[in-house]
């Protein structure tokens, strides 16, 4: 009850904060679409150069907000490593700010750059959009495990121990020999193995769809009963078995993705601190100072 009530609350705020950035990004779209268009030599005669450049009124705001937007994203690893916030929420919570702040930041930030990505500060710029762009793909990655995947929500060592008593159960009660066990190894896994994780994906469910036709043949090649118990359990043990291999090819992507996914976020913010000093030293200090 209480964790729906939390649900709802969480998607109400992050309701509020998609429309109000979507609605702020359509509004500086709309005003500076003329500017936008204008090309680089040009723009500084243009009546809106003051508000829409980088370091203009509008411009300059737009990264300050797009950064600090950046920066809260990172507490989400804080609220992972750090003890005294292990009890601020459930973690999935924190993945939904995370992802609404890594997407609504970078897209500020484009508008702050005005369309117009030179320098050192295109160091940061690029690592940005590829962590952004590969976050798309890592929550892809992130849902897969273990819910979809497993189909349930149970940790794989329950279903690989599920797994060995059925192994038992089809041995002792059933009669299969070593021969049938590794011919149903087989029939589970050889069209899978070997693929990566697209690949692996795609043809789950195709050679789930003619698996009780396999079965059968399997059944009648190793002299076990062609329906009831024994067919079931195979059933269960080569389903489970294939989502098994499915979910430890995932695993592990997941892990090689989170290695690529930090450099990228580190050399991001790393760059953006040289380029806000960098801006502050040469005097520009949006509405605090006189610079813009
Ligand atoms: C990751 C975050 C950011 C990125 C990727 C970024 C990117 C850029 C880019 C591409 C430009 C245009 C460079 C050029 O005209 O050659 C620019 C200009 C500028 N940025 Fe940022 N920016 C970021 C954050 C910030 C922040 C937080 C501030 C302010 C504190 C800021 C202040 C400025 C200023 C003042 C300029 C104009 C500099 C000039 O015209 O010489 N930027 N930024
Ligand atoms: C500028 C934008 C972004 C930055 C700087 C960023 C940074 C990070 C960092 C540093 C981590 C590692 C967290 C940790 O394990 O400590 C992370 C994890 C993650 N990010 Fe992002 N991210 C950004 C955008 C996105 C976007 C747009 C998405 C999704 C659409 C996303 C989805 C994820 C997911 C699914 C994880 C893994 C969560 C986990 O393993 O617990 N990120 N991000």
């Amino acid at each position: 009850m209480l964790a729906k009530s939390s649900d709802r609350v969480h998607r109400a705020v992050l309701g509020i904060l998609g429309l109000t950035t979507a609605a702020s990004v359509a509004w500086v779209l709309w005003q500076g679409h003329d500017f936008y268009r204008t090309p680089l030599a040009d723009r500084p005669h243009h009546a809106d150069f003051r508000d829409f450049r980088p370091a203009g009124r509008i411009g300059h705001g737009l990264g300050i907000v797009g950064s600090a937007m950046v920066l809260l994203l990172l507490l989400y690893s804080l609220r992972k490593r750090w003890k005294p916030l292990a009890r601020a929420g459930p973690l999935r919570y924190w993945l939904r700010y995370h992802i609404f702040l890594g997407v609504a930041g970078p897209v500020l930030i484009t508008l702050h750059t005005s369309f117009k990505v030179d320098g050192l500060v295109a160091v940061s710029y690029w690592s940005m959009a590829a962590v952004a762009l590969s976050g798309v793909f890592g929550r892809y990655l992130y849902q897969q495990i273990p819910r979809n995947v497993l189909g349930e929500a149970l940790a794989p060592e329950a279903v690989e121990q599920r797994n060995e008593t059925i192994l038992v159960d089809l041995a002792g009660r059933w009669g299969a020999d070593q021969k049938a066990l590794d011919a149903l190894d087989r029939l589970a896994l050889g069209a899978l193995e070997g693929r990566p994780v697209p690949a692996a994906l795609l043809v789950l469910p195709a050679v789930n769809l003619i698996l009780a036709r396999r079965l059968q043949k399997w059944s009648r090649a190793h002299g076990m009963p062609a329906d009831g118990e024994p067919r079931d359990l195979a059933r269960q043990w080569v389903l489970a078995a294939r989502r098994l291999h499915v979910f430890h090819l995932v695993r592990d992507l997941f892990h090689w993705w989170h290695v690529f996914h930090k450099p990228f976020a580190i050399i991001m913010i790393l760059v953006m601190f040289v380029h806000v000093a960098v801006a502050v030293a040469l005097g520009y200090t949006w509405i605090l100072g006189s610079g813009s």
